[in-house]
């Protein structure tokens, strides 16, 4: 059953401390929720507590460093939710790390970051939070998946491998939990301004237009309300286009991106970029 509004309802927001997780948390105070932020950054997460206390309504907003690749971190991040508050209503995993390069030198040690951070992470959520959301028979899950988790994004193909597979275990998991009060959207932004898409190795990426953290914050809770399960959201017709190729014609798709690869390779080696 979709959440009706969050006043009095207790989330979890993984990578609280940054990004799409920290505007997403800041929306949800001013709404009147009871927030738990995790990240593995400590500071960060001292001053995204004071920064969404300072303008929330509730002002109650407890954190705790977790890294979400330890199945017992996350594990007793679900506990202290459940001690401070009772219950879980909502749970956001927004923790996630961007990496990029070509497949002949990205390592396996770099793949399997990923794969633990972005997926893995998510899997660790749902079965830490699950069992209280059985006892309820309600409780809803949003996952960050990404454009990169329904397209082929060439130079990201680890990356993409992990946003695909929330894709892929979020679709099962909602026919799994079908008739039990639990539900998950899963989220795929196209770029975002965050501190993901300003790290240096990006820059081979040519982003030129991102999505607000306000405006991706905003539709996610819109899209809970709605109990909507896809928020797909790109940033320009171009990226909005791909979508729907990909969608048609895959090949198409991988043909245009490969071909853009190629022409910015070109421009950098020439020194056009
Ligand atoms: N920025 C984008 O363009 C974009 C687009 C689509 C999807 N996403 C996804 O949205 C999510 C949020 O990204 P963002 O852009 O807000 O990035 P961000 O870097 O601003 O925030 C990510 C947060 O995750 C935390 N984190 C990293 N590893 C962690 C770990 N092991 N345990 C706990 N916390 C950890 C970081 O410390 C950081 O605070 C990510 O899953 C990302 O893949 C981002």
């Amino acid at each position: 059953m979709a959440l009706k509004d969050f006043k009095d309802a207790v989330v979890v927001i993984t990578g609280g401390a940054s990004g799409i997780g920290l505007a997403t948390a800041q929306l949800l105070s001013n709404a009147g929720a009871y927030l738990v932020l995790a990240d593995i950054n400590e500071e960060g997460l001292q001053q995204a507590a004071t920064q969404v206390k300072k303008s929330g309504t509730t002002g109650q907003v407890t954190t705790k460093r977790t890294d979400v690749t330890s199945e017992e971190q996350v594990q007793e991040l679900m506990q202290a939710a459940l001690d401070a508050y009772g219950r879980i209503d909502l749970v956001i995993t927004s923790a996630g790390i961007g990496r990029g390069g070509m497949i002949d030198t990205f390592t396996g040690q770099e793949m399997q970051t990923l794969m633990n951070i972005n997926f893995m992470g998510t899997y660790h959520c749902v079965r830490a939070a699950l069992p209280a959301m059985r006892k309820q028979e309600s409780g809803h899950f949003v996952f960050l998946s990404s454009a990169a988790g329904k397209l082929g994004v060439p130079l990201l193909s680890g990356y993409c491998a992990s946003k695909w597979a929330v894709r892929g275990f979020s679709s099962a998991l909602r026919a799994e939990f079908y008739g039990s009060g639990i539900d998950i959207t899963t989220v795929y932004p196209s770029w975002v301004d965050t501190p993901m898409t300003h790290q240096p190795e990006m820059e081979l990426m040519n982003i030129d237009v991102r999505l607000s953290v306000e405006q991706v914050a905003g539709e996610i809770l819109q899209a809970v309300l709605q109990g909507r399960h896809d928020l797909t959201m790109a940033a320009d017709e171009e990226t909005k286009k791909l979508f729907q190729i990909m969608q048609d014609n895959p090949d198409k798709a991988e043909q245009l991106t490969g071909q853009a690869l190629q022409q910015r390779l070109q421009q950098l080696a020439e020194g056009t970029a």
